[in-house]
């Protein structure tokens, strides 16, 4: 039973993917249908919108995955979809989808944990990461700090107790008049190579709090403050800025990066610390979500891992980010060990209506 191949679909929050994988690690296919441009315009996710935006395009975006695959539903083993967390609205958009293409091809299902695929995918590109490990997921909703003991199995060390760092990248990306088009968190990135990170003296969250958790809410308060003190006009583009306003905007983007990861740093060190309490055999760090793409993260947690003796490991950054592979290849681990649906019954949809 391990020739395998495997449709993932994804909807949990602003991108529409879906990708074919074979359980030798193969990616026969992946794509992806970014909102990014309703995104830019209304400067987040409407959930609403975001429902009809992945309606649209969910049945186009299957289709290629399959043809580009050249594979046929019937050539599947299995469909594997996200089933949370996210908003709501947007995974029934996956879920349906899923149900309905298992339903009337007979395919067995597969449900996702959105959080478990970012954390699973990096075992498809880099083949020695064994359980257990310890990850560091990271994304616009979520920062949690796991250490995964077996498949199913994870103990959460920590997780934010309000925002998550994306959410901090994409505001101050936001309130600094960045281009949005791709994602706050690359525009950040980019502009910080220009800035001064010790120009301003942001303070690190949570410094007294000895534990793994998170908090980014006091940080964006901070630079929110710091940008109004500096009279950055959010109105106007940093394209269109003088060049004075745009150096002090590369400071901002700089200085809070920099605190930003810092506090990623201090929480993950110390996670390393309980987990190898538990587990003292375990080789690698894992890093993956969105934020994961970003170079300065890797560079600066590689720094951390190094320090306990630990290996990092990040998948490369089209798949840090939400995409259709990490819940296939999540698919492909539960379904070889017995963890799948039998198919829905063929007209499910059409009875529930
Ligand atoms: O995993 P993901 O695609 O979706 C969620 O599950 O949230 O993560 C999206 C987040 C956004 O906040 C985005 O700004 C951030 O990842 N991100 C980055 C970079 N690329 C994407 N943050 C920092 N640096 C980047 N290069
Ligand atoms: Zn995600």
């Amino acid at each position: 039973n391990d020739d395998l191949v495997i449709l993932g679909i994804e909807t949990s929050c602003d991108d529409t993917a879906a990708a074919v994988v074979r359980s030798n690690g193969d990616i026969l296919s992946q794509v992806v249908s970014s909102q990014a441009d309703l995104l830019a315009k209304y400067g987040g996710v409407a959930p609403k919108m975001a429902e009809e935006a992945h309606s649209q395009v969910i049945d186009q975006v299957v289709q290629e995955a399959l043809d580009k695959a050249k594979l046929t539903e019937s050539d599947l083993s299995a469909v594997a979809v996200t089933i949370g967390p996210g908003l709501s609205l947007c995974l029934r958009v996956g879920v349906q989808k899923a149900r309905k293409l298992a339903g009337s091809h007979s395919l067995p299902l597969v449900n996702v944990h959105h959080m478990e695929a970012h954390a699973l995918v990096v075992r498809l590109t880099e083949r020695e990461v064994q359980f257990p490990f310890m990850a560091l997921l990271i994304s616009g909703g979520h920062n949690i700090l796991i250490l995964a003991r077996e498949l199913g199995q994870y103990l959460q060390l920590g997780t934010t107790i309000d925002d998550a760092i994306g959410e901090a990248y994409d505001k101050t990306a936001k309130w600094l008049g960045l281009d949005l088009r791709r994602s706050g968190g690359l525009a950040i990135e980019e502009l910080a190579r220009e800035g001064d990170a010790g120009s301003i003296k942001f303070k690190v969250p949570m410094k007294q709090h000895k534990d793994c958790n998170f908090s980014y809410a006091g940080l964006k308060t901070q630079v929110r403050l710091a940008i109004e003190s500096k009279n950055i006009d959010a109105e106007i583009p940093i394209s269109s800025a003088s060049t004075e306003d745009q150096s002090s905007r590369a400071d901002v983007a700089a200085s809070f990066q920099r605190v930003a990861v810092l506090h990623l740093e201090e929480k993950c060190e110390r996670a390393i610390e309980w987990a190898l309490e538990m587990e003292p055999f375990m080789k690698h760090l894992v890093v993956s979500g969105g934020v994961a793409s970003n170079q300065y993260v890797r560079d600066r947690l590689d720094q951390v891992a190094k320090k306990k003796g630990l290996q990092l490991v990040c998948p490369p950054p089209s798949l840090c980010t939400d995409n259709g592979v990490m819940v296939a290849w999540t698919g492909i681990e539960h379904f070889r060990v017995g963890r799948f649906d039998p198919p829905p019954p063929a007209n499910e949809l059409e009875d529930a209506r």
